[in-house]
């Protein structure tokens, strides 16, 4: 597979060491315990592609608020407010995601995922992004308090597959089971990869770690590499 069919990661290390990036139209996991910087990772990817190649992408956030995302992000030096962002990146929270529901008259009894696939497929045909950024799939169903999440899990992954774009769904992990990198024990089996972030301590110091823990079509580095956020370029390192 060529590079030209993959989106770069932009963290520098990496790409060098799984092939260019991420192959297009993937649904990947990137999981990790709170603080790991799951969000972070995720959007600086969305962020650079915009900024260094042709993609546009949507972000759900629903862990936390818009503005509290974009403050983030800025705080770490990324220009959330540059006219290229702001046109190429539409950022949606379960705000959005209400107005939405209660113009459809229907907030009682929802089928939250069949209103959210609608919603994603609607995005898809008008403003045709090319990247979807869940963040986090844990939080959607905590807030709509879904009886069934694997069953949701399917339908949406598969809807997503039909949508054919790129995907990043952001899993919230507890504990130290390396093994299961959803909390439902679907979501790494029904992804093509999966990113796995932590936060290593040795003794009173944390290291954060980055690993490939799984990429279809793609020859990469295996093992954690240490990462870091260098504020002057807007991206993560892992050399
Ligand atoms: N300016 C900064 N530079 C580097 N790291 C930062 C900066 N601001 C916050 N952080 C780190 O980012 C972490 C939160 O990252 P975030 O992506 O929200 O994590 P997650 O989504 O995995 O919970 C904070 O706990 C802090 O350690
Ligand atoms: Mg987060």
């Amino acid at each position: 597979m060529s590079d030209v069919n993959r989106i770069p990661t932009h963290i520098e290390g990496l790409d060098e060491n799984m092939q260019g990036g991420i192959p297009k139209k993937h649904i990947c996991i990137v999981a990790g315990a709170s603080g790991a910087m799951k969000s972070s990772l995720t959007f600086s990817l969305l962020y650079n592609s915009v900024l260094y190649g042709d993609t546009s992408g949507i972000y759900v956030t629903l862990e936390q608020g818009k503005e509290s995302l974009k403050s983030h992000m800025s705080n770490m030096g990324m220009n959330v407010e540059d006219a290229r962002v702001r046109n190429r990146i539409a950022i949606i929270d379960l705000a959005d995601l209400r107005v939405q529901l209660d113009e459809q008259g229907m907030s009682d009894r929802v089928d939250w995922m069949g209103q959210l696939i609608k919603q994603l497929t609607s995005y898809r045909n008008s403003i045709g992004f090319e990247v979807l950024v869940f963040d986090s799939l844990g939080a959607f169903f905590t807030l709509t308090k879904m009886e069934n999440p694997r069953d949701e899990i399917f339908r949406l992954f598969e809807a997503v597959r039909r949508l054919n774009l790129t995907a990043f769904f952001i899993c919230e992990m507890t504990g130290d089971d390396h093994k299961q990198f959803g909390e439902y024990g679907v979501e790494d089996y029904l992804s093509d990869g999966v990113l796995h972030l932590v936060m290593e301590r040795e003794g009173d110091d944390v290291k954060r770690k980055l690993g490939v823990v799984k990429m279809r079509h793609t020859n990469h580095m295996l093992g954690y590499k240490p990462f870091w956020w260098k504020e002057d370029e807007q991206r993560f390192s892992v050399l």
